[in-house]
């Protein structure tokens, strides 16, 4: 959601920088890629790693992994043994992940799948903690009834682009906006879970499993 470019400001000089090698990534991902905005922010990124560090989570997953940016946000907080599966079908850009997360200090807890979530994510067959639903828009529904039997009680999913640029709110009847706002009405309903909206950026819903 917007701010004032002022205050922009002010929140970014006031919270942690963005680490070196995230910044490098951002810089190459919109040299390289052609839909570069689809990274996430720089504040995000901080708010993610923030998140993942409050559960100091024992396993992850991120479904749409893009150039890898988010995925080493989330690693920062993983427990001593912990590790993040993270999952994106684009054959093109999946070089850039790889090359970033060799570099990191997460390399060995970073286990990068390609494929379709769809079809990598029933062979998650461990407890999960924190989940990242950050993929096509289309499928949030079908990945959440995959994900939440995988999700320990109080585990947390964090579902991206929730308000849909502010679309949810007004008279848009295309399909990507009546496809959010089915899902964000389904959780609401959903008596196993919990759910608050975060006005990030695109909305951010933190669902936690009762
Ligand atoms: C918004 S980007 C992810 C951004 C990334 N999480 C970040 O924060 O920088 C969405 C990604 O989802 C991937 N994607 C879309 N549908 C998918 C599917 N069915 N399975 C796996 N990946 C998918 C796309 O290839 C794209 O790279």
């Amino acid at each position: 959601m917007e701010l004032t470019p002022g205050l922009d400001r002010y929140i970014e000089q006031n919270s942690e920088e963005e680490p070196a090698l995230l910044r490098a990534l951002r810089r190459e991902t919109y040299q390289k890629t052609t839909q570069p905005h689809m990274i996430s922010g720089i504040l995000q990124g901080r708010i993610l790693s923030m998140l993942s560090k409050m559960i100091s989570p024992d396993l992850i997953i991120e479904i749409g992994t893009f150039t890898g940016y988010a995925t080493l946000c989330l690693a920062e907080g993983l427990s001593e043994t912990g590790k993040i599966i993270t999952i994106d079908k684009n054959e093109e850009t999946a070089y850039l992940p790889k090359k970033y997360f060799q570099r990191s200090e997460f390399a060995q807890k970073i286990n990068f799948r390609e494929g379709n979530a769809l079809e990598v994510l029933p062979f998650v067959n461990e407890p999960v903690d924190l989940v990242f639903l950050d993929a096509d828009k289309e499928n949030y529904i079908k990945y959440i009834e995959l994900v939440k039997p995988k999700l320990r009680q109080g585990g947390i999913i964090l579902a991206d682009n929730i308000l849909w640029k502010g679309k949810v709110v007004t008279e848009a009847n295309d399909r990507k906006t009546e496809i959010i706002r089915e899902f964000n009405r389904k959780l609401k309903e959903d008596r196993s879970l919990e759910v608050v909206i975060l006005p990030v950026r695109d909305g951010i819903s933190i669902i936690r499993k009762k």
